[in-house]
């Protein structure tokens, strides 16, 4: 697959996962019964799974790689945080206002992810 096409593949799976989050997030919060519905627990898996491969599809391709370039090391050890607070957030989580801080927290990640995505830089606030 072209890069264009597949760097637009990522960044759609990257969106479509950070809105399936935020729903469930809300859902969560609304103590709904709809968290529990099977396509809502099956669709994110899928979309995750797309999303990964076409990373990898994606460092082959540019040919950098987590562990030698820092910025993808950053990515890669955010996306892990990511998903421990994902899960934290709308399975793990006692109560709920862990739930809350470990989804809001999920989504500041989040946005750290894509801040390094762009700047191709594992500090992208500093200057
Ligand atoms: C939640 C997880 C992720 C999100 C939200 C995300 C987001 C993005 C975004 C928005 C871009 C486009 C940046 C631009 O404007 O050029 C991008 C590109 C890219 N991402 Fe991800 N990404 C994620 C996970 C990963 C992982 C785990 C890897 C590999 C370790 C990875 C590798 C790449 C590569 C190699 C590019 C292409 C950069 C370029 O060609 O300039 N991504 N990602």
């Amino acid at each position: 697959m072209a890069y264009t096409a597949l760097k637009h593949l990522h960044i759609s799976c990257a969106f479509i996962s950070y809105l399936l989050f935020l729903s469930r997030g809300i859902l969560m919060l609304r103590d709904s019964p709809a968290l529990k519905q099977r396509w809502l627990k099956v669709t994110p898996h899928l979309v995750d799974t797309v999303l990964l491969a076409s990373a990898i599809a994606l460092t082959v391709t540019i040919n950098q790689y987590p562990f030698a370039d820092a910025w993808l090391t950053a990515k890669l050890c955010a996306l892990l945080l990511y998903i421990v607070l994902g899960s934290i957030a709308l399975k793990r989580g006692k109560t709920r206002s862990t739930r809350i801080a470990a989804w809001l927290a999920a989504q500041a990640v989040f946005a750290y992810i894509v801040l390094v995505a762009i700047k191709h830089d594992p500090t992208p606030f500093a200057g």
